[in-house]
């Protein structure tokens, strides 16, 4: 993998979030999804009834918030500060309270020892690149849970992904200044029908 493009997670995430920042509150609850978040893991979890969980990627707390709110005792971590933060905010819009920390999943059997009855991973573990570093992770997650604790771990099919949203083409770089590129790209649109019927409708040849 070219790793030339790729910048280190804290810092993605602290320009992500300063962008996602601009959004209306609103567009923030659309993205969060909270009903259907609580909903899905008061299913998978059960009912809190005083026990703990750890979200070890908790991002913007999308899911540790609703967590606490359905009465779990909630720690939250996440690498990206920024992303704590906006987490941090979002508990105390909510009236709940989420111990909050920073610390790599790599790092999770430094931190914790056998203390909790769930730990959940959203969206996360696949933007760990190397299989030493989600070794390491997984078994974090192992040492962190009590014996016979469980874990959730969600992962987005990313082929799927690419099968239903617009694709980007990238159509060559131009260098200016001060060491910065311009990628261009065209982004084809399609409907969801056209996706579902036909994997190239605008005849793009991907190998040229
Ligand atoms: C796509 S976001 C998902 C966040 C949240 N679970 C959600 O669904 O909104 C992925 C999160 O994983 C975090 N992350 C990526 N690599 C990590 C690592 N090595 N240790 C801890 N968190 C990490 C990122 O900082 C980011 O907050």
């Amino acid at each position: 993998m070219d790793h030339r493009w790729i910048l280190p997670v804290p810092e993605y995430y602290a320009r992500l979030n300063s962008y996602l920042g601009t959004f209306s509150r609103e567009r923030q609850d659309e993205i969060r999804d909270r009903d259907e978040w609580a909903s899905l893991l008061r299913q998978v979890l059960g009912e809190a009834g005083g026990r703990s969980v750890l979200d070890c990627s908790c991002g913007w707390g999308t899911q540790a918030v609703p967590l606490a709110k359905l009465g779990w005792r909630v720690t939250a971590c996440d690498v990206s500060e920024s992303s704590l933060d906006v987490a941090r905010q979002y508990a105390s819009e909510e009236g709940v309270s989420v111990d909050l920390r920073v610390c790599d999943m790599r790092d999770l059997a430094q931190v914790f020892n056998q203390q909790f009855d769930w730990v959940v991973s959203v969206y996360a573990l696949y933007e760990i690149l190397t299989d030493e570093g989600l070794h390491q992770a997984v078994r974090g997650i192992f040492t962190a849970l009590k014996p016979g604790g469980k874990c959730y771990l969600q992962f987005r099919d990313m082929d799927d992904l690419i099968e239903d949203k617009p694709r980007h083409v990238f159509q060559g770089e131009r260098r200016v200044p001060n060491g910065r590129i311009i990628w261009i790209q065209v982004t084809q649109t399609r409907t969801l029908d056209e996706c579902s019927n036909n994997r190239n409708p605008a005849g793009i040849d991907e190998n040229g």
